[in-house]
C-alpha cells in the first residue's frame, strides 16, 4: 500500500511499514531522526494530502489543542498572550481538520485527550503505550476511517508516578525529558511509543505473509 504518515520526524512507524513492504512515506517539517532520509518528505505536508494514498496516519501538533494547556487561554488572567493562543488554537484546529477531511479509505489520527473532542467528536478509542509492551502512561486518542480499533498486544503494569513534594505526580518518561534541552523536549515527548507503533503496522497493515499465515490459521 502507498502510505503517508504525516507530522512523523522519529519515522517509528514509517520503518516499521517498510519493513511490512509498503511504499510508507514520513512527512514532516523536520528533518528525520529516523535514519531514512530516502522515505522523508521534510516540508508542510498539506499539499501532499491532495494525492493519492491507500491510508494517511496523522499525529499532528497537540500543544494548542490538549486539555493539559487549557488555563493558558485564559484571557481575564493571560491578556494578549491568550488571545494569541485562542488564534493559535483556531489554527491547530483548521489544521488538524486537514486529516479528517483527507479523500483517503483509511484515515489514523493520533493526539492526546483534547479540544478536538468536543470541537469535532469524540475518539474512537483511547489507548496507552502500557496496553502494547510498554510501561508508561500516556492516554492517546485515535480518530479512525476505515481501520478498526487496536487491540491490546502486551498489558504491562505502568512505571510507578514520581512524587514531588508539592504533591504533583510525573510519569518516569515524562519527568526525565526535563533533563533535556528546551528546544529537545517537545520532540522526544511526541515520538510514538514502539508497542503502539508495532500495532498499528500489524493490525492494520499486516505485510502479506504475515496476512496469509493468519488466514492460513483460522482454517487449520
Ligand atoms: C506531535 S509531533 C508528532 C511526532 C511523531 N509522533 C513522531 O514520532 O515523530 C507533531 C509533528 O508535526 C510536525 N509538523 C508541524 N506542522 C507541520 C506541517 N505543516 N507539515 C508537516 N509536519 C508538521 C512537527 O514538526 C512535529 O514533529
Amino acid at each position: 500500500m502507498r502510505i503517508l504518515v504525516a507530522c512523523e520526524e522519529s519515522q517509528v512507524v514509517t520503518t516499521r511499514l517498510r519493513a511490512a513492504g509498503h511504499t510508507a512515506f514520513s512527512c514532516d517539517i523536520l528533518p528525520c531522526s529516523g535514519g531514512h532520509p530516502e522515505w522523508h518528505l521534510q516540508r508542510d505536508v498539506t499539499e501532499l494530502l491532495k494525492e493519492r494514498w491507500d491510508a494517511i496516519l496523522a499525529f499532528p501538533p497537540c500543544t494548542y489543542l490538549t486539555v493539559t494547556g487549557n488555563r493558558w487561554f485564559d484571557i481575564d488572567k493571560y491578556g494578549l498572550k491568550a488571545v494569541i493562543r485562542h488564534f493559535d488554537r483556531y489554527d491547530a484546529v483548521a489544521f488538524f481538520k486537514l486529516f479528517a477531511d483527507a479523500d483517503c479509505p483509511r484515515i489514523a489520527i493520533e493526539n492526546p485527550v483534547g479540544t478536538m473532542s468536543t470541537r469535532w467528536r469524540k475518539p474512537d478509542q483511547i489507548i496507552q503505550p502500557w496496553q502494547f509492551g510498554d510501561p508508561v502512561e500516556k492516554k492517546t486518542c485515535l480518530w479512525l476511517k476505515g481501520l478498526p480499533k487496536l487491540t491490546d498486544t502486551k498489558v504491562v503494569q505502568p512505571l510507578e508516578r514520581i512524587k514531588f513534594a508539592s504533591g504533583r505526580t510525573m510519569t518516569p518518561w515524562f519527568a526525565e525529558s526535563w533533563n533535556l534541552p528546551r528546544a529537545d523536549r517537545a520532540t522526544a515527548r511526541s515520538k510514538t511509543w514502539p508497542g503502539i507503533a508495532d500495532a498499528m503496522v500489524s493490525q492494520w497493515f499486516p505485510s502479506p505473509q504475515n496476512q496469509a499465515a493468519e488466514w492460513l490459521k483460522d482454517l487449520l
